[in-house]
């Protein structure tokens, strides 16, 4: 159990959090209903509409805020000044979501958000829209305790992190001096598992590629042509084969050439954490769990690049059978990438390697989709120090130093921009379903992530 003690101030922020308890979760379920999929062309007014409640949120909270437009979905910004001197703290979040229908196996309609057990389950529960209100109520919770005074408060909760923040490294550059910071705090992110609170201080990068291979005019006969015309979905199947080479390791040449190994001792805390591969196994559903050779599940998870299909297609997959030879073969995949590697590097040594081994017959489109660069965060900060402090103070229990093997573009571009590092602070759950179908958020995670948000910002302004 926590061995520390709250201040009188961060005491009257938790009273405050827990009387409000109940119209937070209300608020919560507002936001949840609304359908901002930032992918989906179709969803543009529930775009607008989240950017306005986000907006309304801050505005109500007592921040002076703005729409900021974007090339595409708008940046919601938010500030309140504290005493002059103050270290300025800025809140990182994203109101967009990743798209959901019933048919990928959601038990309930996933923007009609429902409560049980203390957990409440919709599309946008934890990744964002559930950890990023937590933030905020922490706030709110700090200003009523004046415990938000002595220091400075920036948000921006943006549109586009599900669609790879396309536009963020722009706005970020062209709102340098208002973005100026002194750390990010960003809950965007996991525990190592229940009531195991974590601090974050890696992330994977990720480069994404969509192939389109093209062979005959049109789809043809099988009995006719097959076997004196290059059949484009066997090829991609072979280049596919190509790209994994044995024992779990990606056969692009050069793919290693930048991958640093992590140190002994680094290996050894990761290895040292509380983590099972049986019940990693239960909570993926999978009849086995393996990967590259001569790394823990952790390891792999965190620290090894990965080559993956994300999704194929080519030639007649509906009912029965139809004898074709397709005449288009297309697939999508994403690379996850570790320290030091460059997504475009990337994206060019694994074209170019396509390109290689490319038979006669077809010819191969590249188009290129979402790229991050992986982060390691500095762990020998104050801020990080606090951290680790507020963390305890909001979950009553010491946290854990993890990495993640998911990415947020900009944290990379807080730091290279702006020289800011990030604090990670994830308050969901591995298990939470994130992109998936019934994604969920536990409501007593929602409340510790603003407690620990209240005592970070104490913490930091006693510093
Ligand atoms: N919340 C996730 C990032 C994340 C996932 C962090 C898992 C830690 C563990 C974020 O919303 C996300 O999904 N990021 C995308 C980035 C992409 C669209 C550029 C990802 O990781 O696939
Ligand atoms: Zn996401």
């Amino acid at each position: 159990m926590s061995e520390v003690t709250n201040s009188p101030k961060l005491q009257k922020a938790i009273e405050f959090i827990e009387e409000n308890e109940l119209s937070f979760r209300q608020q919560l379920i507002e936001f949840l209903k609304i359908p901002s999929v930032s992918s989906d062309s179709t969803r543009l007014e529930a775009m607008k509409e989240a950017a306005n409640w986000t907006q309304s949120w801050l505005d109500e909270a007592g921040l002076k805020t703005e729409i900021l437009p974007t090339e595409g979905h708008p940046v919601v910004y938010g500030e309140r000044e504290g005493k002059a001197g103050a270290k300025t703290i800025l809140i990182y979040g994203h109101y967009d979501v990743q798209p959901a229908v019933m048919a990928d196996g959601w038990y309930q309609q996933p923007f009609e958000p429902t409560i049980k057990n203390d957990v409440v389950v919709a599309r946008g529960a934890t990744d964002d829209k559930g950890q990023a209100l937590a933030l905020l109520c922490g706030l709110k919770a700090a200003i009523h305790a004046h415990l938000a005074n002595d220091v400075n408060v920036k948000v921006i909760i943006e549109g586009e992190e599900e669609i790879g923040s396309p536009n963020l490294v722009p706005f970020i550059r062209e709102h340098r001096d208002r973005l100026s910071a002194d750390v990010v705090v960003i809950s965007d992110s996991s525990q190592l598992g229940p009531d195991m609170p974590a601090i974050t201080y890696g992330l994977r990068g990720l480069q994404c590629l969509e192939v389109v291979l093209k062979g005959p005019k049109q789809d043809l006969h099988s009995g006719s042509y097959g076997g004196a015309v290059v059949n484009p979905a066997n090829v991609l199947t072979r280049i596919i084969n190509a790209c994994q080479g044995p024992f779990g390791k990606i056969a692009i040449p050069h793919f290693y050439d930048k991958v640093k190994e992590l140190s002994d001792e680094e290996r050894r805390e990761i290895n040292d954490l509380p983590f099972e591969d049986s019940e990693f196994q239960k909570e993926v559903g999978a009849p086995a769990i393996s990967g590259e050779e001569g790394y823990s599940t952790l390891e792999r998870k965190w620290t090894r690049p990965t080559f993956d299909v994300n999704g194929l297609v080519s030639g007649h997959t509906g009912e029965g059978v139809k004898t074709v030879l397709p005449s288009e073969a297309r697939a999508k995949f994403s690379m996850r990438l570790v320290p030091d590697q460059d997504p475009e590097e990337i994206r060019q040594l694994t074209e170019e390697f396509i390109l290689s081994i490319l038979p006669e017959g077809v010819t191969a489109e590249f188009i290129p989709e979402h790229g991050a660069r992986p982060v390691v965060t500095s762990r020998e900060t104050e801020e990080f120090a606090a951290s680790l402090r507020a963390i305890e103070k909001g979950f009553g229990k010491k946290p854990v130093l993890i990495r993640e093997g998911g990415s947020i573009p900009v944290v990379n571009t807080f730091k290279e921009e702006l020289g800011i590092d990030s604090l990670l602070i994830g308050l969901g759950l591995p298990d939470d379903g994130a992109h998936g179908p019934n994604e969920k958020f536990s409501l007593i995670d929602f409340k510790r992530g603003m407690i620990t948000f209240s005592a970070l910002l104490e913490e930091l302004s006693q510093e």
